[in-house]
């Protein structure tokens, strides 16, 4: 049997979300999968990858530029394999609380590639986050750290057993 190949694409601002999906990449190369994690806009083709896993931090409602080109870029190759999608955004627990839906556009992307899963994970903006927005978050005690790497790996084991289910 060979190894399933599975891309993780991701649109990033600060990083915070490049670094989820390095976690979701590492937990699936743990279950055995081959797995590329990169930038969403330095994707050129998926025809190389049985599923993919898309995601990108929300700012001020609206899922990352970088992450909505890439699924209107490779709608076709996309709608074809199974695809999750998650969404990086609030700076509280309410992500790890309950299930916080995605917005507006993410939703009709998934609808149109008729997406497996979404899912969205809290963030952390501290004292070492860079830009002057995280200074000022910080300074007024908006920030804090809500990132959780047992979700995140949780989530993409699951993606795993979904996988292994499949022929
Ligand atoms: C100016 C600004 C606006 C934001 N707007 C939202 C928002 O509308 N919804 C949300 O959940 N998070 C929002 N956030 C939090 C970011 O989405 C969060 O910090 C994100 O995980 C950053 O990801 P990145 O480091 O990959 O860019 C906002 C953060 C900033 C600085």
């Amino acid at each position: 049997m060979t190894t399933k190949r599975i891309l993780v694409a991701y649109g990033s601002k600060q990083g915070g979300t490049a670094g989820i999906a390095d976690e979701i990449g590492s937990a699936l190369r743990e279950d055995g999968y081959e797995t590329a994690v990169l930038p969403a806009r330095d994707v050129r083709d998926v025809s190389g990858y049985e599923a993919v896993v898309v995601g990108g931090s929300v700012y001020a409602g609206r899922w990352h530029r970088d992450a909505s080109r890439f699924v209107r870029l490779h709608a076709e190759g996309l709608s074809d394999r199974p695809i999750w999608m998650f969404s990086s955004g609030p700076v509280d627990g309410s992500a790890e609380q309950h299930d916080l839906p995605p917005v507006r556009g993410l939703a009709r992307h998934m609808e149109r590639l008729q997406a497996r899963e979404h899912i969205t994970f809290g963030d952390s903006i501290t004292a070492s986050t860079p830009g002057w927005i995280a200074r000022y978050l910080v300074r007024h005690a908006a920030a804090g750290d809500f990132h959780s790497p047992e979700q995140i790996q949780g989530w993409a084991h699951h993606i795993s057993a979904e996988l292994a289910d499949r022929p």
